[in-house]
């Protein structure tokens, strides 16, 4: 690791991946600080299928609270400059995110690829309907596909359920020349086992996050600091030479 620069010869392919880090400064809580979302419930509790099916209420409580939430926050500056580089950028920005919210949309990022599902989506458990949850689900919720009473879900990965777009995810990370990680711990897989994947491959790889991640050592290079900071400067850098 160093403060190396990454060369101004534009970079054919970038691959973002985004975690809560990104959403810390907008007010969005994380999972595994000291006060994070893990620190104060259980995994097991609301973040599994099993929960769900045991305890539907304690669990659609837990996502309506989060999702209210959503309405309180705005983007912050990390979000916009990762627009900025979507919008700038010659070669393909892919951005992957392990966030359920939608800060990155609301900064105008329009290709986001949201690998643990999102907030404002719900899901029928029994036809796998999908549709728009703007406000609160519960179990009298009807599905509109196919009309079946108590199965609408958050539209959300639960611990044991496999990720969403992950051939698409893999096939971007395959095709990179830059992999960026920021703003997660590295806790969770399969995206913590993207780097090694990344590195295996040639692959350049940059972690940009408060404090060294679980694989941190996996980088060629890592900066730490707030995403407000870092990431805006990364893509100033990535810009460098281009008009606004
Ligand atoms: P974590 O809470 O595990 O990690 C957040 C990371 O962001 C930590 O490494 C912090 O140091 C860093 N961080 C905090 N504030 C920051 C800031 N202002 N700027 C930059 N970095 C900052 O969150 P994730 O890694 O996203 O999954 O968690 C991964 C998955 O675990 C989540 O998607 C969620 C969770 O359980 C599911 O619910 C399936």
């Amino acid at each position: 690791m160093g403060d190396q620069h990454f060369p101004k010869k534009t970079i054919s392919s970038i691959f973002i991946l985004t975690g809560a880090g990104i959403s810390a400064e907008s007010g969005v809580q994380t999972f595994r600080d000291k006060d994070g979302v893990w620190s104060k419930v259980r995994i097991e509790d609301v973040a599994t299928p099993e929960a769900f099916a045991r305890d539907p209420v304690r669990v659609h409580e837990f996502y309506n609270t989060r999702r209210a939430g959503l309405r309180t926050v705005e983007p912050n500056p990390a979000h916009f400059a990762l627009a900025r580089l979507e919008e700038r950028y010659p070669g393909q920005v892919t951005l992957v995110t392990q966030n359920v919210d939608n800060l990155h949309e609301r900064a105008g990022c329009r290709n986001v690829i949201h690998m643990h599902g999102e907030l404002a989506k719900a899901f029928c458990a029994h036809c796998g309907g999908k549709a728009e949850a703007a406000g609160d689900l519960s179990q009298a919720l009807v599905c509109t596909s196919c009309n079946a009473p108590g199965g609408m879900r958050p539209d959300v990965v639960w611990f044991g359920e496999i990720p969403y777009h992950l051939d698409t995810i893999y096939e971007r990370l395959m095709e990179a020349g830059l992999f960026v990680s920021i703003g997660t711990s590295g806790a969770v897989y399969p995206a913590a086992g993207f780097v090694a994947e990344a590195r295996a491959a040639g692959i350049r790889t940059l972690e940009l996050n408060l404090e060294p991640s679980e694989g941190t050592v996996l980088f060629d290079e890592a900066r730490h600091g707030p995403a407000s900071v870092l990431v805006p400067a990364f893509v100033k850098d990535m810009l460098a030479d281009r008009p606004a």
